[in-house]
């Protein structure tokens, strides 16, 4: 290969995770580090990698936005008719990683998605770009396409169908909230000796341990 990709090699010391600073809810360390990735220049830290498998258990990863966060989970909007969609309509057993690597550190989360209410996907849709409005109504997610002008041509149809009036929420179009039943806290140290808090949840609530790295 012609990179030399072994050469490749970034020491992290930026910080350490200890268990004194691991509050007993994983969504409060998360709130936490997710204003120190929007203010330590992370670019999108609401970017997350959203992973699913099939019936088969081939797994499909792919990055999707995080619009909402509350006690029930971690919001995003999508397609349902997409590739990730028919495989949370028969596994809705998914992960999570926010990849943010300026700050060397890594959130993972595993849990259950559902379906969030039609309201807030309504609701959301409606502030989103005319443009983005528009697409969500010319593209059927994750299906394929003759060319790039079929998909214009798609977009100047729904641009016509809409003139003049809002653009309502197409039917196939949602939120899914993931109930998150593990969540790790990883944070890069010195010579590979990384710190790792994993909470899991439990009859009784969150217990925190720490994994070798
Ligand atoms: C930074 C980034 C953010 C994205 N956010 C979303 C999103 O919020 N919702 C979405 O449906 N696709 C989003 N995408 C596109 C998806 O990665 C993916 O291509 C698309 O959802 C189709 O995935 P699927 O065929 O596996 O269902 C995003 C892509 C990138 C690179």
């Amino acid at each position: 290969m012609d990179p030399d990709l072994a050469a490749l090699r970034q020491e992290y010391e930026l910080g350490g995770l200890a268990e004194a600073d691991a509050p007993a809810d994983p969504l409060t360390l998360f709130a936490a580090w997710f204003a120190e990735a929007e203010g330590g220049g992370v670019h999108e830290p609401n970017a997350m990698v959203l992973a699913t498998a099939s019936t088969t258990g081939q797994p499909a990863a792919r990055a999707v936005l995080l619009k909402g966060l509350s006690a029930a989970g971690f919001v995003f909007y999508t397609n349902q008719e997409s590739r990730k969609g028919s495989d949370l309509a028969v596994n809705p057993l998914c992960a999570l990683t926010f990849p943010w690597f300026e700050l060397q550190r890594q959130v993972r989360v595993e849990g259950t998605a559902s379906v969030a209410p039609r309201s807030d996907a309504e609701a959301y849709f409606a502030t989103r770009p005319r443009e983005s409005q528009l697409g969500a109504w010319a593209s059927r997610q994750s299906s394929v396409v003759s060319s790039r002008a079929a998909l214009d041509a798609s977009y100047a149809d729904v641009e016509a169908r809409f003139a003049g009036t809002d653009v309502p929420c197409p039917p196939h179009w949602g939120g899914y909230v993931v109930a998150p039943r593990v969540v790790e806290f990883w944070q890069g140290r010195r010579g590979r000796m990384h710190d790792r808090l994993v909470y899991r949840l439990t009859g009784s609530g969150w217990a925190m341990e720490r994994l070798a790295p």
